[in-house]
């Protein structure tokens, strides 16, 4: 279960109130026109699940030890936050490596880690001709010396916009294939093939992560999830007075999770208005406790300009306990002696939410009771829906990423002869 708590003052006057209506109308018409597919992934993708188990019963795939997903973006950063998230439930899980960034010294690295004979390739690319997924593709086939007219392309999968170069490629030497909707954006793709694939040929339980998504996305066009819209009018009303979000999630295995965020807000929510105006809210990730020791204090005393989204695990399902030790001359440290772990980073969650809020800083709070694949289903389309209503709020195009393309340009006139 997820429970969303705000801790701000908004006052709803008409308004705002038909804001919020045509905000929601205007993503009824988006989906219902198809100007944006994710809102129907969590019932689509069910047939990508079965699919791929199908597909593990290969000889192949059953002697894998490792998924190496080749992309980046909106193509890598889903899966790898879910992966993060879900992991230390599923230790029988495949290992799942990322080839994200051209790093060489990376590159090297993970090669030295993998074997070919227990690998299965899985590159993913939406455009299918992105240089950082190409050049790395590259790398693997050559490194593994991957035969594509032989016995390798079994090892192989592509992801990717069906007619894409990279499908055409793929077509070819007859490798397996599988597409994203044209109407599903990178970023916006998790709970498509490009998530879905990698993290059910690892192991994990996709259905359930497609139901928490499925759920929110019922009630919120329903008008069961109005928080979502009561945030997204209060957030792209505001956004000249509080132009950044921290989302503050208490957990480092969150860590990757507020990095897909990062990704998700950025190049959706920084735009040119359709009336010629820079708008824009700027995501940063933390992690409580340990940005306690960094960043808040900016937060506490800085300019009041940002919101403070706080992310807190009820349940982590782990007890270990901080000892009943008392170290010489350290004492004032024991009034948490014979506590868990988990109600001291939930404690702090709060003691640092109330800290925040006093200084007049606009607070709310994500609570997963525990962290379920349903939970992170949820919590991923709640994200996106958000995202929508507030990018449809700025009047932007939120699915676009024209900003991106200038620095491609630049870097392809640099390796001009
Ligand atoms: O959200 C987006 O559209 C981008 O971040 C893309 O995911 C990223 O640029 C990678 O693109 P592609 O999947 O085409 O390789």
């Amino acid at each position: 279960m997820v429970k969303f708590k705000k801790d701000f003052e908004f006052n709803i006057d008409e308004n705002i109130s038909n804001l919020m209506d045509e905000a929601f109308c205007r993503v009824v018409e988006e989906c219902e026109n198809g100007v944006a597919g994710y809102y129907n992934l969590p019932e689509d993708s069910k047939m990508i699940v079965t699919e791929v188990e199908a597909l593990s019963s290969s000889e192949t795939i059953k002697n894998s030890d490792t998924i190496a997903v080749i992309g980046i973006g909106g193509s890598s950063l889903g899966a790898k936050a879910i992966d993060s998230m879900l992991r230390h439930k599923y230790p029988q899980a495949k290992r799942l490596i990322f080839f994200e960034n051209p790093d060489p010294v990376e590159i090297s690295k993970k090669f030295a880690s993998m074997d070919k004979e227990k690998t299965i390739f899985i590159v993913i690319s939406k455009s299918g001709s992105t240089i950082e997924t190409m050049s790395l593709f590259k790398a693997v086939i050559s490194h593994f010396n991957l035969d594509l007219n032989g016995d390798d392309k079994d090892r192989l999968i592509a992801i990717t916009d069906e007619g894409s170069v990279l499908c055409h490629f793929a077509d070819r030497y007859g490798i397996k294939v599988y597409t994203i909707p044209h109407n599903v954006g990178g970023r916006f793709s998790v709970l498509s093939a490009v998530g879905i694939v990698p993290l059910t040929l690892a192991g994990y339980d996709c259905c359930s992560i497609l139901e928490g998504g499925a759920k929110i996305v019922r009630r919120f066009f329903n008008r069961e999830e109005e928080h979502i819209l009561l945030k997204s009018a209060f957030i792209a009303t505001n956004w000249e007075k509080y132009r950044m979000n921290v989302l503050f999630a208490y957990a480092s295995f969150l860590d990757d999770f507020t990095k897909w965020y990062v990704q998700l807000w950025g190049e959706s929510l920084g735009k040119i208005d359709r009336s010629g105006n820079r708008v824009g809210l700027t995501p940063l990730g933390q992690i409580g406790s340990i940005d306690q020791h960094s960043f808040l204090q900016l937060i506490i005393e800085g300019p009041i300009d940002k919101t403070v989204t706080f992310i807190k695990i009820e349940d982590f399902e782990n007890d270990i306990l901080i000892p009943d030790i008392t170290l010489d001359g350290i004492q004032k440290c024991d009034f948490v002696n014979g506590h868990t772990f988990n109600e001291l980073i939930n404690a702090e969650c709060d003691a640092t939410r109330e800290a925040i809020a006093q200084q007049g800083v606009p607070v709310d709070t994500i609570i997963l009771d525990k962290l379920s694949e349903a939970n992170i289903g949820e919590l991923i389309l709640y994200y996106e829906i958000l995202t929508s209503l507030t990018g449809s709020i700025l009047n932007i195009n939120t699915y676009n990423q024209p900003g991106v393309e200038l620095g491609k340009r630049i870097l392809a006139d640099k390796f001009k002869k």
